[in-house]
C-alpha cells in the first residue's frame, strides 16, 4: 500500500520520500502510481500535470535513514511482522527530526509495542495511520491513538489526513484489527465457515453480500484483492491479541498454498495475470 499513500502525498503537494529494499520493487511502484495517476487524470479530478506530481517521489534503495532526514511526517507500510516494523521504528527515530510524526499503516499489529522501539520522548508522536486499498480510491482513514499518542499528534494525523483528501475516523482505543478489521474479520469468518459447511459457495455468498448487502465487492473477492497473505496475517496477528477467532480452513488452505489472491494470480478466483485485477 506504501506507493498508494505516497501518491496521495504527492498529489496534496508533499516532496516524498519512497523507501523500499530493492531498485525493482521502487520501479514498480512508480509505474503504479504512474497508472493510477493516469486513471484519476482522466476523470478530471487531478489538477496538475502527472510529471508535476511523480517528480515529487524520490526513490531510495534501502536507506531508512537517509529517508527520514528533515521530514515532518513518516508514514511505515512495511511488512505485517511486529520485528521488522519495529527495527525500522526505531531506524526512522534514530534520523527523523524530533517534531516528526512517525505513522504506522500496520492492519492490526499493536501501535502501543510499535511505539516502544522509539525513545520515550518521541512516543507521543507515534501513531495510527490506517489507509484502505486501493488508497487513492478508498475515502476512509483509521487514526489510532496508541497507548502514548499525544492528543496534538492525533490531531495532527487527522490534519494530514484531510489535506489528502480522505474522511478520518479517530480510534481512540488501540484494540485487535481497530474498527474496520475487527469487524471484516468477522463477516470473513462467518463467509469462510459457510462454504466450510457446503451451505453456500464462494459466488453466492459475493453475489448476496454485493446485490443485497450493497457492499462494493463480496467478500471472497475483497480478500483475494486485499491479499489473502495479508487476511492471514490480520488474523494470526489478532487471535495473538486475544481476539477470539475461529480461523477457517477455507482461508488457511489458500495461504498454505500460496495462492493469495489478485497478486498471484489466483486466489478464491482466477485472474489474467498475478497482479492483474478483473472482476471475475
Ligand atoms: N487508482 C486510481 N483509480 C483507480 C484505481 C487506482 N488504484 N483502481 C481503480 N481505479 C478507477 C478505475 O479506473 C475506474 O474509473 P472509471 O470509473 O473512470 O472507469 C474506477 O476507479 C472504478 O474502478 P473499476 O471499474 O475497476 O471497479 P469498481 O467500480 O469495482 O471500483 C473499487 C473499484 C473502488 C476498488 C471498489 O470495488 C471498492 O470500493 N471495493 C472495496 C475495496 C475495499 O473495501 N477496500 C478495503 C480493503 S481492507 C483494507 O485495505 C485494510 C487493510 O488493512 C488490509
Amino acid at each position: 500500500m506504501g506507493h498508494g499513500i505516497a501518491e496521495l502525498f504527492a498529489i496534496a503537494g508533499y516532496e516524498v520520500s519512497l523507501v523500499d529494499v530493492s531498485q525493482d520493487i521502487l520501479s514498480k511502484a512508480l509505474r503504479n502510481i504512474e497508472e493510477s495517476l493516469v486513471k484519476i487524470k482522466e476523470r478530471g479530478r487531478l489538477k496538475e500535470d502527472i510529471q508535476t506530481i511523480l517528480a515529487r517521489i524520490k526513490p531510495i534503495v534501502g536507506d531508512v535513514c537517509r529517508a527520514v532526514e528533515g521530514v515532518e511526517v513518516v508514514v511505515e507500510a512495511v511488512v505485517e511482522d511486529i520485528e521488522v516494523k519495529k527495527r525500522v521504528f526505531a531506524e526512522a527515530d534514530r534520523c527523523a527530526p524530533p517534531e516528526a510524526i512517525l505513522a504506522t499503516n500496520t492492519s492490526s499489529l499493536p501501535i502501543t509495542e510499535i511505539a516502544e522501539a522509539v525513545k520515550p520522548e518521541r512516543r507521543p508522536r507515534v501513531v495510527g495511520m490506517h489507509f484502505f486499498n486501493p488508497p487513492p480510491l478508498m475515502p476512509l482513514v483509521e487514526v489510532i491513538r496508541s497507548g502514548y499518542t499525544s492528543s496534538e499528534t492525533v490531531n495532527r494525523a487527522v490534519e494530514y489526513a484531510r489535506r489528502l483528501g480522505k474522511e478520518p475516523v479517530v480510534v481512540n482505543r488501540d484494540v485487535p484489527g481497530f474498527i474496520v478489521n475487527r469487524i471484516l474479520a468477522r463477516v470473513n469468518e462467518a463467509a469462510c465457515w459457510m462454504v466450510a459447511r457446503g451451505e453456500a459457495t464462494v459466488q453466492e455468498i459475493d453475489s448476496a453480500l454485493m446485490y443485497k448487502a450493497g457492499l462494493p465487492m463480496g467478500a471472497f473477492i475483497l480478500m483475494d484483492y486485499t491479499g489473502i497473505d495479508v487476511v492471514c496475517f490480520i488474523g494470526d496477528a489478532m487471535l495473538k491479541r486475544g481476539f477470539k477467532t475461529h480461523p477457517c480452513p477455507v482461508i488457511t488452505e489458500k495461504c498454505q498454498q500460496k495462492k493469495y489472491g489478485v497478486k498471484t494470480g489466483e486466489g478464491f478466483y482466477k485472474y489474467p495475470a498475478p497482479g492483474k485485477f478483473e472482476r471475475p
